[in-house]
C-alpha cells in the first residue's frame, strides 16, 4: 500500500499554532492581525497551506469574529472539549458551542491535559465523538514521554493511544481526522525529534489507520508533528512524505515566526508508485 504523500494527495498540509494559556482576548486580537499580515506579506496560498490557531476559550469568540469579518483565511479551534454536549459540568465546553462559533478544529489528548488534568483514552474517545457530533474535526495528539522512547516502546505506546482514541469511528469520520504525534520530550523544551523520527512514527500511524479502517483512511488522515517546531527546523520536519504539516506552541506566539514555519511546507516531489 503506498501511502506517503504525492502531488496529487488529497491531504493539505496544515500549520497549526497552539497558543495554550497564552493570549488574553486584547493579546490575541494583536497577534492575529500580526499574523494576518506576515502571512499577506509571505504571499501564504491557503489553497495549498491551511493555517489554522487554537486560542484559549476566553480568546476564541473575539479571534473567530476577526476572522469572519476581515475575511481572514485562517482556521480556527478550542483547545480542549467536553465529551457531553450540554448540561451540569461546570468549567467544560461544548462542540456544539466551538461549531456556533465558527470552529473548524479541537484539540483533543494534548499532553498537558492528559498529563495535568489526567484524562484517560476513553474520555478522549469520548470527545473525540464528541466533536464529531457537531461536524469539528478533532486533532487528536499522541505521543510518549522520555522513558517510554528510552526503552524503545515509543512506537507502540503511541498507537495504543491511536486505536484507543479512534475506537468506533466510521471510516468517513476517520477519513477526516488530524493526528498529531507530539514526543512528550520535545514539548516546550527545545529537544526537537529528528525528521526521520517524525516520520517513522508517521508511517506507523497511517499503517495503523490503514488496519484498523482501511486505506483510503490511511490515504486521507492527516498528521502532523509537534515539539519545538520553529522556523529553522519546520522545513526538514515538512519534507518527510508522511508528515502533512505541524503543531506549534511558543513558536505560534510570535507572528512572524509562525508565519515562516507556513512558508515552510514546499510543494512535495511525486512518490513513484511502487
Ligand atoms: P512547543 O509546543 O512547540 O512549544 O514545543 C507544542 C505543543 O505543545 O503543541
Amino acid at each position: 500500500m503506498t501511502t506517503s504523500t504525492n502531488s496529487s494527495s488529497p491531504r493539505k498540509p496544515l500549520i497549526a499554532g497552539n497558543w495554550k494559556m497564552n493570549m488574553d482576548h486584547v493579546q490575541g486580537t494583536d497577534l492575529l492581525q500580526h499574523l494576518a499580515e506576515a502571512l499577506s506579506e509571505a504571499k501564504h496560498d491557503p489553497e495549498r497551506v491551511e493555517v489554522a490557531v487554537f486560542p484559549p476559550f476566553t480568546t476564541l469568540s473575539t479571534v473567530q469574529a476577526l476572522i469572519q469579518d476581515d475575511g481572514l483565511n485562517l482556521s480556527s479551534g478550542g483547545q480542549d472539549v467536553s465529551p457531553f454536549d450540554s448540561g451540569a459540568y461546570t468549567g467544560d465546553t461544548s462542540a456544539q458551542f466551538l461549531a456556533k462559533l465558527g470552529c473548524k478544529y479541537v484539540l483533543v489528548g494534548h499532553s498537558e491535559r492528559r498529563t495535568i488534568h489526567n484524562e484517560t483514552d476513553d474520555i478522549l474517545n469520548a470527545k473525540v465523538k464528541a466533536a464529531y457530533r457537531h461536524s469539528i474535526v478533532p486533532v487528536l495528539c499522541v505521543g510518549e514521554g522520555l522513558e517510554i522512547r528510552q526503552t524503545g516502546a515509543h512506537v507502540g505506546h503511541t498507537l495504543t493511544q491511536l486505536r484507543a482514541g479512534v475506537e468506533g469511528l466510521t471510516k468517513e469520520h476517520a477519513s477526516r481526522l488530524v493526528i498529531a504525534y507530539e514526543p512528550v520530550w520535545a514539548i516546550g523544551t527545545g529537544e526537537v525529534a529528528g525528521p526521520q523520527d517524525a516520520q517513522d512514527m508517521c508511517t506507523a500511524i497511517r499503517a495503523e489507520l490503514g488496519e484498523l479502517f482501511d486505506a483510503d483512511v490511511a490515504a486521507t488522515a492527516r498528521l502532523l508533528y509537534g515539539g519545538s517546531v520553529k522556523a529553522n527546523n519546520a522545513s526538514a520536519i515538512l519534507n518527510e512524505p508522511d508528515v502533512d504539516g505541524v503543531l506549534v506552541g511558543g513558536a505560534s506566539l510570535e507572528a512572524a515566526e509562525f508565519a515562516k514555519i507556513a512558508g515552510c511546507e514546499q510543494p512535495r516531489t511525486p512518490v513513484p508508485a511502487s
